[in-house]
């Protein structure tokens, strides 16, 4: 073959370039017969150039273009020049030139594709996942990953800036049970002792500040064995930030003026900083969730009041048991009786036991199933708790039920009947800090407490004379348009105040020493104060490039089954190769 040459890319053809000879390389995007002529769309990833192959300028080169199919790979040489007038695309940045070919080379054949690359976007996932290199060919999928890129470059050049320093940690670490199941690596050299894979670098990063680095940060991989969302990947990559002589402010100013900085430079966004902040105890209030949606409002309100004279007989059981009535007022919809038994039906989905509402109608009238037992003054109650008038149309909604598992139903459901009706503004962007988390929440299951973020998250002041249920911790999340971006908190660097969240996680000596015994050990040798936080990345690339699942956003993505088509992981082993590992392995289901 003889030397490759390229002038330059094919979307990047340009006047400059009229009357000159160049050389392109790149897939056969189209080609077209025309009896006597062949053109041909050349690809590669700057864009997209139309060949000319004349046989009156090259015999040869139009007897190869007879050969040519949709992605082949070719490299070519001619002369650029004008299309002719009615030639012209003005939809394509080289539409108005072409290129007469004189040489063509034939770089690679290829088969014919399994999915046709325009019409990739009607392909069932797992097949384009199988071909995730065909999918990476379209200009659609490359272009978030390009943009992956830039994001991810802005951030380490904020951090450079700011006098971080990036330390790469490991990734065979310890299995340390500190929040989500964790992927285990069998030892080869160790039988019967298993490496785990970091769920974050949570604790190296802490050792870190004990090191003196003061300002780390990294790109990091993190790898969690849980159930997958749309917002969930197996493996997954996080912006990890720790700092040492800092409190939560300090956090919360580097990680706006990082968020800043990315979206100016990598998406030219200019957004608001400092962002809102909501405790955690009014976002779960009002939103019914930790990380709420602000983009519209139609927020969850306490109706216990209105029902505490009640005759309807489950609402007094719910009011008997401690429970509370909450509800939303969804504002004139036009949604039909129909549209409110589908959200009955969501709502018991969900786990509640039903779904009451009461619609207004015209002079202070009310539709509602049980509209015999309301109270005479309901409209009215309605609106001085909802601090708004009630007009024709609107319809209040309302669960009833234990505070939490209600609160989180009416969240959902709020966020539900908002994406159904068209509720939620699309070009707005809604950060947003939640802040003083619970430090522990009660397991029922295992009748003692856990934390509710990690073991090292500090506890807030004076946290030694409050009942455990009420003390928060020193946490922050990061939300954007309801979804979690990031979250973190001011570190115990104390021996003594780390042994006595163990001691309340119900840890004993020995557990605590085999667990965190590194940990516990470095807080005795000069452990300065410090603090810090994570970004999904995944999460941060997916909604600013407006993308439905984290897998548009990660090169090589695993299906929602943690399976990966393409390489076909994960896979059996030979018998000879687990006995080097001293393992044997119990035959499960087929996968997938
Ligand atoms: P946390 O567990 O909240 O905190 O994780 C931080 C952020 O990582 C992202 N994330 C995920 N992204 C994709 N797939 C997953 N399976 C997944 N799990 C989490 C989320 C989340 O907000 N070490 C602490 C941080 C700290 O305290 O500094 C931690 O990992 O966007």
């Amino acid at each position: 073959m003889k030397k490759l040459e390229r002038t330059t890319g094919c979307g990047l053809v340009a006047e400059a370039f009229k009357g000159k000879k160049i050389s392109l390389c790149g897939w056969v995007n189209k080609r077209r017969d025309h009896g006597g002529l062949i053109f041909v769309d050349l690809r590669d990833r700057s864009g997209v150039m139309q060949l000319v192959f004349n046989p009156e300028i090259s015999n040869d080169a139009h007897k190869k273009a007879e050969s040519l199919r949709s992605e082949f790979v070719v490299s070519v040489t001619g002369m650029v020049v004008d299309r002719s007038k009615e030639n012209i695309n003005p939809d394509m940045s080289t539409g108005a030139l072409e290129l007469k070919v004189d040489e063509v080379d034939i770089l690679s054949s290829a088969e014919t594709l399994p999915f046709i690359l325009d019409e990739a976007e009607g392909v069932e996932e797992e097949l384009r996942l199988r071909y995730r290199y065909l999918d990476l060919r379209r200009k659609g999928p490359r272009e978030k990953l390009v943009m992956r890129n830039k994001i991810i470059f802005a951030m380490r050049e904020f951090f450079m800036k700011e006098e971080f320093y990036e330390v790469e940690t490991p990734i065979l670490t310890k299995n340390t049970p500190e929040g989500s199941r964790e992927f285990l690596v069998p030892s080869r050299i160790h039988h019967g002792y298993v490496y785990a894979m970091p769920q974050s670098p949570q604790l190296y990063k802490q050792l870190l500040m004990a090191a003196g680095f003061e300002k780390y940060f990294q790109v990091a991989r993190c790898f969690r064995d849980e159930d997958l969302r749309a917002d969930r990947q197996p493996e997954f990559t996080q912006l990890d930030v720790e700092m040492s002589f800092v409190d939560e402010e300090d956090i919360i100013s580097v990680i706006e003026g990082l968020l800043h900085y990315t979206l100016k430079t990598a998406c030219n966004v200019d957004v608001t900083v400092p962002f809102p902040r909501m405790l955690y105890k009014d976002a779960f209030g009002l939103y019914g969730s930790d990380k709420p949606d602000t983009r519209f409002d139609m927020t969850i309100k306490d109706f216990t009041s209105t029902f505490k004279n009640t005759e309807l007989r489950f609402l007094q059981d719910t009011l008997k048991n401690d429970g509370k009535i909450g509800g939303f007022v969804l504002r004139d919809s036009g949604v039909t009786r129909a549209g409110i038994a589908k959200w009955e039906n969501v709502a018991k989905g969900f786990g509640a036991k039903g779904l009451l509402w009461a619609r207004v109608l015209e002079a202070g009238k009310l539709e509602s199933p049980v509209s015999k037992f309301l109270p005479d003054n309901f409209i009215e109650q309605i609106e001085k708790i909802e601090n708004k008038a009630l007009s024709c149309g609107d319809i209040a909604f309302f669960i009833a039920g234990k505070y939490e598992k209600t609160w989180d139903q009416l969240g959902r459901l709020r966020l539900e009947v908002a994406k159904a009706l068209n509720m939620i503004p699309k070009d707005k962007m809604n950060f947003l800090w939640v802040t003083e988390f619970p430090l522990f929440e009660y397991d029922e299951n295992t009748k003692g407490w856990e934390s509710v973020n990690h073991p090292f998250t500090s506890p807030q002041d004076g946290w030694e004379n409050m009942d455990v249920s009420d003390i928060k911790s020193k946490s922050y999340d990061v939300i954007l348009n309801g979804v979690e971006l990031g979250g973190g908190s001011i570190r115990i660097h104390d021996a003594d105040v780390q042994k006595k969240v163990f001691d309340l996680l119900g840890l004993d000596k020995k557990q605590m020493n085999e667990r965190f015994g590194f940990l516990l050990e470095a807080q005795k040798y000069g452990f300065p104060p410090h603090g810090g936080i994570a970004l999904g990345l995944d999460r941060v690339v997916m909604l600013l490039t407006g993308s439905e699942s984290l897998r548009e956003v990660v090169a090589f993505p695993k299906t929602q089954r943690g399976y990966d088509p393409m390489m076909n992981a994960p896979t059996h082993v030979d018998k000879e190769l687990l006995k080097e590992y001293g393992l044997s392995l119990v035959k499960g289901k087929e996968k997938k």
